[in-house]
């Protein structure tokens, strides 16, 4: 029984930092060294905003190249989703200020906060507005500027993360190509394993019981590592499953990029040979709501993903969150 898909996406883009943090720049900062981060976790640069630079002009940026690669004027966009953890201002949202700076005055703008799964829980959001008539086209952008909360001194997590955006547009399917199938999760229990304490209402700034770290992201790796493993290969599988496919009906498996060993844990999971395996994680590192999008926009643009190619995607982060979806491109 084939899908008949609600929304597909008809338009990517990306927006980038022009600065390049390499693994040998962070030599220099903390006891770390580039072999240890490239064989640990496959990393070797990732981008990095310069001062003043917002999460929103990176999503900005995205979301023009998309909508020009959708052939799509911002005022026929009645939706902007942004996916971020790291918005410009307490509020409003980032997507309002994308709004603005493309001129999408007839949209809606939200952001969600769903990590390093927000993509996911974006696009799950936008298929099913399309699907119901709600929406028509849609901007989903999933962008982080993670450099702002992230400690340079703590070598455990500043080698891994970095900054950019990427953006997608969507609108109603009218054949095979879209959305085939979305899966969503959540475990509030496991919160502490990975997180930022500070800067919201439980530990305000000016409280007395604040203390710096707590502006930036703290993580247990290991234990991470473990559930991502783990919650990344089960919602490869169950989307399989949900949208009737097997791995060789799939031509490309986008993971989030988190880790290379988690990456290659997820495809062996799922029997997904190395060349059909999507990697950008040495360029970019962890952008966490970004990952996904950037990835996507790379893929089409090198024609590692060729229209009615269907993509895997799958997602993981602090929360925890996790998700995936399956695409006819
Ligand atoms: O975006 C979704 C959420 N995030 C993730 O999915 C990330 C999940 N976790 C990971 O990717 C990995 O756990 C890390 C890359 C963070 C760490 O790799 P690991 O193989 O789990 O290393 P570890 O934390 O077990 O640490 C091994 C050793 C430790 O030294 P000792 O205690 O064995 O002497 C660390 O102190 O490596 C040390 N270490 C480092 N050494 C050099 C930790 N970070 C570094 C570093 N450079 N940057």
């Amino acid at each position: 029984m084939s899908i008949k898909p609600a929304a597909k996406i008809i338009g990517s883009g990306v927006g980038l930092p022009q600065k390049i943090l390499t693994n040998f720049d962070l030599e220099k900062m903390v006891d770390t060294s580039d072999e240890w981060i490239r064989t640990r976790t496959g990393i070797e640069t990732r981008y990095i905003v310069q001062d003043g630079q917002c999460t929103s002009d990176l999503g900005t940026e995205a979301a023009m190249n998309a909508l020009k690669d959708a052939h799509i004027k911002a005022k026929e966009v009645d939706l902007i989703i942004f996916a971020t953890i790291t918005g410009d201002v307490g509020f409003p949202a980032a997507a309002v200020f994308v709004q603005k700076n493309i001129g999408a005055h007839h949209a809606a703008a939200f952001d969600i906060q769903a990590t390093c799964t927000g993509f996911i829980y974006g696009l799950e959001m936008a298929d099913a507005l399309i699907a119901t008539g709600r929406a028509k086209t849609v901007l989903l952008i999933g962008g982080e500027t993670l450099s702002r909360i992230t400690d340079y001194r703590d070598r455990n997590t500043c080698v891994l993360f970095g900054d950019g955006a990427g953006a997608v547009v969507l609108q109603p399917s009218d054949d095979e190509r879209g959305v085939l199938a979305t899966f969503t999760r959540s475990d509030g229990r496991l919160h502490k394993l990975l997180m930022m304490e500070g800067m919201g209402t439980k530990n305000p700034p000016h409280s007395e019981n604040y203390h710096e770290k707590m502006q930036y992201i703290q993580m247990e790796g290991r234990d991470v590592f473990k559930h991502a493993v783990t919650c990344m290969g089960d919602a490869a599988e169950l989307i399989l499953e949900k949208a009737g496919l097997t791995c060789k009906d799939v031509d490309l498996l986008i993971p989030h990029q988190a880790n290379i060993r988690i990456i290659d844990a997820t495809a062996k999971r799922i029997k997904m040979p190395p060349e059909k395996v999507f990697i950008n994680v040495n360029k970019y590192g962890n952008t966490s709501a970004a990952s996904i999008p950037l990835a996507i926009d790379e893929a089409r643009k090198s024609g590692r993903l060729q229209p009615g190619d269907v993509a895997v995607l799958v997602a993981f982060g602090g929360g925890f969150t996790w998700g995936s979806a399956a695409v006819r491109f």
